[in-house]
Formats: structure tokens, C-alpha cells, sequence
């Protein structure tokens, strides 16, 4: 045994005791005749003392050591003098009497501390010397506990996890495939999958009822702090359910979630309608942890000279309580915001409730006080709020600028409070959404997703307002996981892929398999899949997910670390009858 006790267990009732710990050096401060070495391994922090006048040989050897040296030491646990009481073991110190020099280690490129020098690049290219920080680690602890407590909720509830392939062939989630060359097929290609979706659906063929796993998916996307290429999902499927039941059983697991991990209890979850989220937030992500909603305001602005509204096809305002104080620089910036062309609306329009209820706006020379006053009341507004309007001739287009800058104002007036969780269920989402690019209808969520009963005499007429029994739960203004009851009715299936551009020939190469499965007997399923990295990090309170994962790629999609994308030989090119013609 290297040790008899860990760096994060020994209290003052340890006084007096004998005790060998493992570690890395953290800190070495050299006082005279006294050193002190902060020694650290996974549970904690504990001071070593090393005293001149009462063991010079084992105090010279403490001087020689360098940072992140590993070390094994046996000594007397003492009182500290200078008690700490920011660590847990702060009222000890060790007063070594062996001390045995495990492994050296160079100096490292950044210091190992709660608040480190190192930049990102660096931290990630050393990611190992990066999970020694404890604050970096304590995520990977959180996820850990976070995937136990699903697991445990679960397997209680009689989900069965299940293992699937990781080399498949192309899923339907709609990203981009990263593919993976067959050496034994020339020419052929195998794609690692978005998610397990397919599989999921023919376990329920098989009978298995209740399945989950925790899964790595690959998508080849751009990036953005809530998505990395390969990340984890917590994916299951259910049979002889309807939307309800599977509602009911994963508010089950997120509330399971929230009592274990944070104590909280969670409130049964709200649920709007995707139509009402994108009528009041401009977004099917909708942070609800503050209001802010949207108001319409086409009946009280158009039709007074001021063309900008006149000629829109969507008026929306949006007020921010207090706010009337923003100085005219602000409210600048506020325009600079919303017209980058990441958000792309063309302007702003703002009002001010001053003090005595009167309405002072940007747009004064068409509006007279009444027709302010009336939007004043539209609004819900009072004396020292702040209007901001923004209108668009693309009404979709406006409410998700609109989103955006009530997103941004919600951040500087201090409303999206990490501690605060809000969460609610959006439902109805529609079918299909039009792709300008492709110029056709898409499938939403996916094409194996069931319309609700009672649209489906639309898809015949009008596709595009098919609604679909589809779900998604969002905490906090992210979409957290999302699922919906699949079609097990071979026609109707044949039907959706017809609609979503699909020959039966292209249907039956690309989901023949599924098909074909599905003419044996597939019970009524339905299902959903959390994002274990957006939960973590949520849970801690992140700004990123890549800050809970132990090797995050960057925003290229590249692991610095261990230099991955890369090419690879000549000779693995031949074995796979693969010629690389890379164009810049
Ligand atoms: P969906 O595509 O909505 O559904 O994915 C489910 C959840 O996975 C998370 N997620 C991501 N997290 C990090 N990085 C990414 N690139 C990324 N993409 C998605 C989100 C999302 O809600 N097969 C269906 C589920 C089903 O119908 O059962 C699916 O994959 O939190």
C-alpha cells in the first residue's frame, strides 16, 4: 500500500496519528527553517511541514523538490499553528519523518490552482495537467453521480441498458455523417451514428420494452458552446406508451435528478405549445427563468406614416423593467447588437416610460402620446420601464432577432441567474419545417416521428401545419433532450417519407431494414434523449460543455492534445483503395 489515507480526510480528532499519503507537490513555501509543502491528490489539499532543527536530512530532500513532484511521506499528524479554514484540512498539518520521492515531473506549463495562468489552447493541450485543478474535476464528478443517478432511476423503473454499434450507416437526425472507410468493402463507408435512434426502434420490435443508454453520438456540425461533434446522450425508447406516459416518466428522472444531486424539489413542469414559445419567445427554447414576454403590436403601431412599421409583417416589443434609465450609449448598443449580422434585424425601436407616465420614444415625429399610451398599455408597462421594438418582413425571422435581444437583456439586467432553474416540457412541435436551402419540407424532429391523430387528414392538404407528438424539455433557455412517438403503422410511414421528398426506392435503400421490421409486428413506441453534457453543465452552472468533458475537442473540432483530426500513412491510404485530392 502507498498510503494508509488520502489527501482530504485527516481532522484535528487525527492528531497524534501515524499516516503514509500519496500525492503531487502543489506548492512549496520556504520559511527559514520551515517548509511547507501543500500536498494534493483527488480528495484534497494537506500541508506537509518540514522542520530544519528536528529532521534536517528529510527537510533538504523537501527542498529539492519541484512542482507536481509525486511523492510518498509518513508522518505525525499535528495541530496546525496558522489554521485554514477556506480547506477541510486545515487544522492539520503532517510533520513528515520519511519522505520518499515517487516520481519527478518538469516543471509544468501553467500553474495547477483554482485559478490557473494557462489559456485555453494550452490547458486543452495538456488536458491531463488540466484535470489535476479541482475545479475542473469536480465537473467529471458531477457527471459521474449524474449518470449513476440515471442509471439507478432507470434500472428501477425496468429500463434495460442495451450496447449499440458505433459504426453504422447513416442515421437520420439531419447533421452531417462523420464517416469511417471499410478496408475488408473498398469503396465503402461506414458512419458513426447521430444517435442510436434506428436501433432503439427495432429493440422495441424485438420486445426488449423498456430500453436506455448512455451513448456516444457523432455529429458533424458547426460548433457552439452547447455542442461538440461526439457527445453523450442519455437515449431511450419505450413501448405501449403514448406521449403521456413518457412525459410523466422522464419528468420522473430530471426530478430524480434535481432531488439527489441538488436537493431541490422540482416543480411538476409547465408545458407551452411550440406555437405559444415562438409567440412569446421567439424561440423553442424559451428561458423561461423571467418574463419579458413578447407583445404583439401590428394593431396599435401601423398605419401612421412611419414606413418601417407600416410596411412589416410583424411588430413585437418587449419590456424591460426598469430599464427606462439606460443611457442613450446603451441603447446604442443595444442597436449595434441586434443589427450584427449573426442576429440581422435592421433596427431598433425604443420607448421610455418617464416618471410621470408619459411615453418618450425614438419614433416621437409619427406617434402621437395617445398611440403611445395605448402601446403602454399593450405592453404592461410603467413608469421606468424600457420598450424595445423590432419589426421584420418575415414575422419568424423578427421573433428570433427579438429573442436574442430579450436573451441580452435578461443578461444585463441580471435575470438568468445560474442558481435558478426553470424548466417546462414544449410540445406540439409542427411536423415539418421548410428547408430554403433544399427548398422542401424536412422532418423537424425526425422522419420516424407520428403526427398527431388528429392532423393527419392535413397531410394531404396542408403538410407544413401537421403537428407532431413531440416533445422537447428545456431547462434554462437549453434544450436539454428531446423524442416523440414514432409511426409503427407501415403506411403512414410510407406516407411521411413521400411528403419529405423520398421515392419508395430511396425509402426503402436508406430505412428498408426499419421497414421491413416493422411488417413483424411493431408494438406502439415512442421515446426521447436527454444531452448528459448540457445537463452537467447545467447543473454546474457552466458556460460551456466542454468544461464536463475529460477530453472536449475544439471549436475546429480538433483534439489538441492528441493532434486528432491528422492524416494517416500512405500505407493505411493503399489498404483502403483511398486517394486524398484535398482542395483549398
Ligand atoms: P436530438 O437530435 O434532439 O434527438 O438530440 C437529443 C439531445 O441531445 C443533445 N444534443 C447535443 N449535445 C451536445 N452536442 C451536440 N452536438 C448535440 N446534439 C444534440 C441535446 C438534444 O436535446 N434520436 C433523437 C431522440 C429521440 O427522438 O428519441 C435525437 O437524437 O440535448
Amino acid at each position: 500500500m502507498y498510503r494508509t489515507t488520502t489527501c482530504g480526510e485527516l481532522r484535528i480528532s487525527d492528531v497524534n496519528r501515524t499516516v503514509t499519503l500519496a500525492g503531487w507537490v502543489q506548492r512549496i513555501r520556504k520559511m527559514g527553517g520551515m517548509t511547507f509543502i501543500d500536498l494534493r491528490d483527488r480528495y484534497g489539499i494537506t500541508q506537509l511541514a518540514f522542520n530544519q532543527e528536528v529532521n534536517k536530512e528529510v527537510f533538504d530532500k523537501a527542498n529539492a523538490l519541484g512542482r507536481e513532484y509525486v511523492l510518498q511521506v509518513t508522518g505525525i499528524v499535528a495541530e496546525r499553528y496558522s489554521k485554514n479554514t477556506n480547506m477541510p484540512t486545515g487544522d492539520i498539518e503532517i510533520n513528515v519523518t520519511e519522505l520518499n520521492v515517487l516520481n519527478e515531473a518538469v516543471t509544468p506549463p501553467f500553474t495547477i490552482e483554482e485559478d490557473t495562468d494557462g489559456g485555453d489552447d494550452i490547458r486543452m493541450k495538456y488536458r491531463y495537467l488540466d484535470l489535476r485543478r479541482e475545479c475542473v474535476r469536480k465537473n467529471l464528478e458531477l457527471r459521474h453521480k449524474m449518470a449513476f443517478e440515471v442509471r439507478r432511476y432507470l434500472d428501477e423503473q425496468n429500463f434495460l441498458e442495451v450496447e449499440t454499434p458505433v459504426l453504422v450507416n447513416s442515421t437520420p437526425e439531419g447533421a452531417r455523417d462523420f464517416v469511417v472507410p471499410s478496408r475488408m468493402n473498398p469503396g465503402q463507408f461506414y458512419a458513426l451514428p447521430q444517435s442510436p435512434q434506428t436501433l432503439k426502434q427495432l429493440l422495441m420490435v424485438a420486445g426488449f420494452d423498456r430500453y436506455f443508454q448512455i451513448v456516444k453520438c457523432f455529429r458533424d456540425e458547426d460548433l457552439r458552446a452547447d455542442r461538440q461533434p461526439e457527445f453523450t446522450q442519455i437515449d431511450c425508447e419505450m413501448s405501449y406508451v403514448e406521449q403521456e406516459d413518457i412525459l410523466n416518466m422522464f419528468e420522473g428522472m430530471i426530478s430524480h435528478l434535481f432531488k439527489t444531486i441538488k436537493g431541490i424539489d422540482l416543480p411538476k413542469l409547465p408545458r407551452m405549445t411550440w406555437a405559444d414559445a415562438m409567440k412569446y419567445y421567439g424561440s423553442d427554447k424559451p428561458d423561461t427563468r423571467f418574463g419579458m414576454q413578447f407583445v404583439e403590436l401590428m394593431d396599435v403601431l401601423k398605419g401612421y406614416g412611419f414606413s418601417v412599421f407600416d410596411n412589416a409583417a410583424y411588430i413585437g416589443g418587449i419590456c424591460a423593467k426598469g430599464a427606462a434609465v439606460y443611457t442613450r450609449k446603451q441603447i446604442d448598443q443595444l442597436t449595434d447588437f441586434v443589427k450584427r449580422p449573426q442576429i440581422g434585424a435592421k433596427g431598433l425601436v425604443y420607448a421610455r416610460v418617464e416618471a410621470d407616465g408619459s411615453v418618450k420614444s425614438s419614433v416621437d415625429k409619427f406617434y402621437t402620446q395617445e398611440v403611445l399610451q395605448q402601446m403602454k398599455t399593450a405592453m404592461n408597462a410603467e413608469a421606468g420601464d424600457l420598450i424595445l421594438i423590432l419589426s421584420g418582413d418575415d414575422a419568424m425571422k423578427t421573433r428570433k432577432q427579438l429573442s436574442e435581444l430579450r436573451l441580452e437583456m435578461g443578461n444585463q439586467l441580471g435575470l438568468r441567474d445560474k442558481n435558478v432553474y426553470s424548466c417546462l416540457w414544449v410540445i406540439d412541435f409542427p411536423m415539418y419545417e421548410w428547408s430554403d436551402e433544399e427548398q422542401r419540407l424536412m422532418a423537424m424532429h425526425h422522419p420516424f416521428t407520428s403526427p398527431k391523430p388528429e392532423d393527419i387528414p392535413l397531410l394531404d392538404t396542408d403538410p407544413a401545419v401537421v403537428r407532431a407528438n413531440a416533445y422537447d424539455m428545456v431547462i434554462n433557455g437549453v434544450e436539454v433532450g428531446g423524442g416523440s412517438i414514432r409511426i409503427h403503422d407501415a403506411s403512414l410511414q410510407q406516407k411521411i417519407f413521400e411528403i419529405l421528398g423520398f421515392t419508395p426506392e430511396q425509402a426503402q435503400q436508406k430505412f428498408g431494414f426499419l421497414m421491413n421490421a416493422f411488417k413483424y409486428g411493431a408494438p406502439p413506441h415512442g421515446g426521447l434523449a436527454f444531452g448528459l453534457d448540457r445537463l452537467v453543465s447545467l447543473f454546474a452552472g457552466l458556460d460551456s460543455i466542454r468544461d464536463c468533458i475529460a477530453f472536449p475537442k475544439n471549436n475546429q473540432g480538433r483534439d489538441v492534445m492528441l493532434g486528432a483530426p491528422g492524416v494517416i500513412d500512405q500505407s493505411q491510404l493503399d489498404e483502403l483503395q483511398l486517394k486524398v485530392d484535398v482542395k483549398d
